[in-house]
């Protein structure tokens, strides 16, 4: 993206910050008038400003012209520069950040980092101290933003031949399968990995990914261009987001036939590594759309280890005959519950082996069984409190057998070709 940022500075450096500002510069500050100071840590300012992503759109806050001004000055009192116990000269930072809509729920974690980047400018010759305002985009300049984003984006990103994310539809024969639950904690962990991941609701009757998430909020609407809702490191889109709200009238009717469609041009997703697509269980037109909109998708078919859901799991599975995507593997859920020792395989055993086997012959190639997940009540109570299994309460990947399992299927699912 080009960059149009406008500099309010008292220093006239506009022009300069193509230079190649290092930090190292601000080192030698203590050998610099006042004034040289006060334009050294602002470029320094401004550069530490280039490297923060605004976490919605995944641009520079610099590029997406959402900082407005820097100015540093000197604390003085009485004609004195001000320093710190250690003898640190004071320096006061007023920054204008202007966030894209009022309100935005990210806007505090916004404000934090861009504090702590601007006090990371300090050094020991200079303390720096971040005054940081917020005031919201005009509605100009917002379209005008939004206007150069689409531009630079194309209408499905994931049918462009430069796109590198690995899209994985999560399918099953029939439903209460735990695909769902799989879909979260699959993407859970692909994210606490540290790949950009996100989820695509696919179930539009039977949502429930928001709930799994604990999501309570809605995506900001960006003059058109929808942000989707990041939880747990996971950016997200439901037709659940939208229940009872004003947006909802805009995804209902007959528009919702064409949800996915608009799930993938009328959202920001921002080039992520992985997406999930949480399917509809069964066959129907989800498929068939996922097929179209989503030719490099391939499938990852979840069953229940009894031979019945087996066998309907594999219907499902072969569905994908006639779909372009390859089914990258097999999930048994619900395998065993361990109880008091004992090892329960209360819905019988074998089933995830057997879809894998029918596939293998039916589609002719390799589908491996990537893991079995057991019954846990975290998985159950968990979810309903909006909180992935594998995750602990700061958002690591836990000790657990399940954690470990999913990290094995993730890791299985990046290499598969
Ligand atoms: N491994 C598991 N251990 C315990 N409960 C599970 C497990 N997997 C799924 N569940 C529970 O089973 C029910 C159905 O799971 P869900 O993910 O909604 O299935 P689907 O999306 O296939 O309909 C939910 O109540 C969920 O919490
Ligand atoms: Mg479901």
């Amino acid at each position: 993206m080009s960059n149009e940022f406008r500099y309010t500075m008292p220093h006239a450096i506009q022009n300069q910050h193509h230079t190649n500002f290092q930090h190292a510069d601000i080192s030698q500050l203590c050998a610099s008038t006042d004034n040289d100071r006060c334009l050294t840590i602002e470029k320094a300012i401004f550069h530490a400003l280039e490297n923060v992503i605004d976490p919605e759109l995944g641009r520079s806050l610099v590029d997406l012209g959402m900082i407005t001004s820097i100015a540093v000055s000197s604390r003085l009192q009485d004609n004195e520069l001000q320093h710190d116990d250690d003898g640190v000269d004071l320096y006061d930072a007023h920054i204008n950040m202007e966030i894209t809509v009022s309100g935005c729920p990210l806007s505090q974690q916004l404000l934090d980092t861009v504090t702590q980047a601007v006090i990371l400018c300090s050094t020991s010759y200079a303390k720096v101290i971040p005054q940081v305002s917020i005031t919201t985009m005009s509605s100009e300049k917002l379209s005008d933003l939004m206007k150069r984003l689409k531009e630079s984006r194309h209408d499905n990103p994931f049918l462009h031949p430069t796109c590198r994310t690995k899209i994985f539809a999560i399918a099953s024969g029939k439903g209460g399968v735990g695909k769902s639950s799989i879909t979260a904690n699959l993407a859970a962990t692909f994210a606490a990995l540290g790949y950009k991941t996100a989820v695509i609701d696919a179930d539009i009757y039977g949502f429930s990914i928001p709930t799994l998430f604990g999501i309570q909020s809605q995506p900001t609407n960006l003059d058109g261009m929808l942000m989707p809702v990041k939880a747990w490191g996971v950016n997200i889109m439901s037709i659940g987001m939208f229940a009872g709200s004003q947006n909802a009238i805009l995804w209902r009717g007959p528009r919702l036939q064409r949800s996915l469609q608009q799930f993938l041009s009328d959202v920001w997703w921002d080039d992520p590594d992985v997406l999930l697509l949480d399917l509809p269980p069964g066959t129907g037109d989800m498929p068939i759309s996922v097929a179209q909109f989503l030719p490099s998708a391939q499938t990852v078919v979840v069953t229940t280890p009894q031979k019945s859901a087996a066998t309907i799991a594999a219907r499902s599975g072969l569905m994908s005959l006639q779909l372009p995507g390859h089914v990258c593997g097999v999930i048994e859920n619900m395998s065993w519950y361990d109880y008091q020792g004992d090892r329960l395989y209360l819905f019988g055993q074998g089933g995830g082996q057997q879809v894998a086997d029918h596939l293998t012959r039916d589609l002719g190639y390799d589908v491996p069984l990537l893991g079995q997940i057991p019954l846990e009540n975290d998985v159950r109570q968990k979810g309903e409190t909006g909180h992935p299994a594998v995750l602990d309460d700061s958002g690591h990947l836990t000790q657990s057998l399940i954690a470990q399992t999913f990290c094995s299927i993730a890791s299985s699912l990046l290499h598969e070709d």
